[in-house]
């Protein structure tokens, strides 16, 4: 398609004459049906709803194709206006419009469908199986339009995709205000989502789906990386590294996929069961993981060979992880760190397949029988926790991976709950690694987008930001040495372990002062001509953005958990300190009305605007959490929020007074 034609067909929006027919592409990884949830009456309004986004003589050959739709997959996702335009961030400047920061939206929102990023692009996945950036292509058509038309004097909202119109703002107010997933708290039950979603008026974000900062599997081989290195340091008994040790988890989809690689980077063996053999042939032949095995006795072999020559590799392994984990108990092959990356947050539609039965079969099921299905899950989760547990008995170091696996291991009755009858056998790796290591610092997964699409400019961005950290590093107090090395580290070997996938994107951890730095280095440089525009974000996974009790904020022990101030507050504060866009979204990660999580994309133009937003919004955007971590009594979190008030005299934050537990004690 030319130039031409694509900026056509993004201004065009919905089409007035429609669009023929297209066939159903075998070749994509598809959604799962999903079960049958509505009513007949319900039925009837989810039509009369797909049905607003059309002229009512397009209706009678509408209605019962969207009917059929919702019957074979139990969504509307409107195949039939899927866009001819192939799906890709191109460079800005491709983009038709009026509002550069409205282009750098739609490179983001292409990006997230773009087919070697999305888990299912046909009905608009990007990952964890349900992480929707619109619920149906006319919404998709629409917000295009909207984002084409739109000038820095207004701001587009969007509401779980549905892109509700164009409003008059102003130049420092964001381009896109996003929401997801938002309801009446009581109506937050998984079948609530599943209802809400059949009627096409509310959808799941995931995090970075719904806001348009995915980037791939990059985004998460970072912070695995950095979760096995300080791992492997809880288990180090001599001060050794992972050299032949190793590590056994599951899932080849979208974040999971990371694992191997950054089991490669971390420098350990890996094993990563996949059930579905197109995510595991798709991480393959994209070299995220080095070798596929499909046998249990070869992987056995393989796996004690590596051992002794203290390999460096990362083996996939067709099938089930629960026979992974019997397997290597019954073999003595020792584990040193375990964990699971199924989409556990979304059990009970394909994000975790049972044992002992096909992929087909499974999802079947999942839809004809759902019963039996949950039944078969549970089941699963028992004889996953049992295998697990033998193998901690023996010195496996096992931790929970943000996916809800302990969550949903103890509702199945598992036998994953410690003596004390509270709280679980395992720690989360936010308790015990990301937490108090990365988090209260301030430390988190900041990352680019070069807007030119060009390899060059991703090349000179890495360059800066390596000077900016070093700099730093020069002067960064003993508390913050090991991140700033392992940071360092890792952008210095970024281009050489070849994480793009998609647009030209780089993922690094950093705090407030290393985020506002770099950001500043760059929009410098775009002044300067060295570079074209960048589009800054994060993920939801971060110090400030995310309100989850069994993940983000697991160690956050003063009973403040299970509140979602932080991230409500989070991202208010963003709007008006200068983000070019902004989203919160209920679930991400651990499940529907389990998490509040919002995140944000500011462009970066080279502007002096741009300078003095990015500023303001990057210093609240990590210290609005570093306050709530250190009033919950966070050490780590007083230490660093007392080192900002140091650096900007506006700050001033509550510091908690610690009380003296022998006081309280002869009190209670
Ligand atoms: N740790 C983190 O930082 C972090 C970050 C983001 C997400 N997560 C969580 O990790 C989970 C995975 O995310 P994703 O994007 O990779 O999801 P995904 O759905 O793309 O991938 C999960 C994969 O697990 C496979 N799988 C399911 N059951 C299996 C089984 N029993 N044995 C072997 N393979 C099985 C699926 O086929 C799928 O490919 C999600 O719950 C997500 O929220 C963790």
């Amino acid at each position: 398609m030319t130039l031409e034609a694509f900026r056509k067909e993004l201004k065009e929006g919905i089409p007035s004459v429609l669009p023929a027919i297209q066939d159903y592409d075998t070749s994509l990884n598809h959604a799962p049906k999903r079960k049958e949830i509505l009513s007949t009456e319900e039925k009837k309004l989810a039509l009369k709803n797909a049905l607003r986004y059309f002229p009512v003589e397009q209706h009678t050959v509408l209605a019962p194709e969207f009917a059929e739709e919702m019957k074979n997959y139990g969504r509307i996702y409107m195949l039939r206006f899927k866009p001819k335009h192939k799906m890709y961030a191109r460079n800005i400047t491709d983009y038709p419009g009026e509002s550069l920061q409205a282009k750098s939206i739609m490179l983001m929102i292409q990006n997230n469908l773009d087919h070697a990023i999305a888990q299912h692009p046909d009905e608009l996945i990007t990952y964890g199986g349900n992480g929707a950036v619109f619920q149906n292509w006319a919404q998709y058509r629409l917000c295009m339009q909207y984002l084409t038309e739109m000038t820095d004097e207004q701001t587009l909202t969007i509401y779980s995709g549905h892109p509700m119109g164009l409003y008059p703002s102003h130049k420092d107010a964001p381009r896109v205000i996003v929401t997801n997933g938002m309801v009446i708290p009581n109506y937050s039950k998984p079948d609530d989502l599943e209802k809400l979603n059949a009627l096409g008026v509310s959808q799941y974000g995931q995090m970075t789906a719904g806001s348009y900062m995915y980037i791939g599997p990059q985004g998460i081989v970072h912070g695995t990386t950095i979760t096995l290195l300080n791992g492997g340091r809880k288990i180090s008994k001599n001060g050794e590294g992972l050299a032949g040790k190793l590590f056994v988890t599951a899932g080849l989809g979208g974040m999971s996929g990371a694992q191997p690689k950054a089991g490669n980077i971390a420098g350990c063996i890996s094993v990563t069961a996949e059930v579905n053999a197109k995510a595991t042939y798709t991480r393959h032949s994209q070299g995220w993981v080095d070798e596929v095995i499909t046998n249990l006795d070869d992987l056995c072999a393989r796996v004690n060979l590596a051992k002794k020559n203290k390999e460096v590799v990362s083996i996939a392994y067709q099938g089930n992880i629960v026979d992974v984990w019997e397997k290597f108990d019954q073999e003595n092959v020792y584990i040193d760190l375990g964990s699971d990356q199924t989409s556990l947050h979304n059990p009970w539609a394909g994000g975790y397949y049972p044992v002992g039965i096909s992929l087909d079969e499974a999802n079947e099921m999942m839809a004809s029988n759902p019963d039996l299905f949950k039944e078969k899950i549970q089941e699963t989760l028992r004889r996953h926790v049992a295998a697990v547990n033998k193998h901690t008995a023996k010195g496996t170091y096992f931790f929970d991976y943000g996916n809800a696996f302990l969550l949903e291991a103890s509702r199945a009755g598992a036998d994953i709950m410690a003596e004390d009858g509270i709280n679980f056998r395992y720690a989360s790796y936010v308790q015990d690694i990301m937490g108090p290591m990365c988090f209260d610092y301030g430390f988190g997964p900041f990352r680019w987008v070069c807007a030119t699409a060009k390899a060059e400019d991703l090349e000179q961005t890495d360059r800066i930001a390596c000077e900016v950290l070093e700099e730093i590093m020069k002067v960064s107090p003993v508390e913050i040495q090991q991140q700033m090395a392992d940071n360092i580290r890792w952008i210095k070997g970024a281009q050489e372990n070849k994480l793009v996938v998609g647009s030209q994107a780089r993922i690094l951890y950093a705090d407030a002062e290393g985020r506002i730095k770099i950001a500043a280095a760059f929009n410098k440089a775009i002044k300067e001509g060295l570079i074209g525009p960048v589009v800054l974000g994060r993920d939801h996974h971060d110090v400030s953005g995310t309100d989850s009790p069994y993940r983000e904020t697991s160690n956050i022990y003063d009973g403040s958990r299970y509140t979602a101030d932080m991230a409500i507050q989070n991202v208010i504060g963003d709007s008006f300190r200068g983000a070019t866009w902004v989203s919160i979204h209920n679930g991400g990660g651990v499940g529907w009305g389990e998490v509040i999580n919002g995140g944000f994309g500011m462009l970066l133009d080279g502007t002096d605007d741009t300078d003095r937003r990015l500023r303001s919004m990057l210093f609240w955007d990590v210290n609005n959490g570093i306050s709530r971590r250190s009033w919950a009594r966070n050490d780590e979190a007083v230490f660093a929020i007392k080192r900002a008030m140091a650096t900007e005299p506006l700050l001033k934050v509550t510091i908690p007074n610690y009380a003296d537990d022998d006081l309280i004690n002869t009190i209670y």
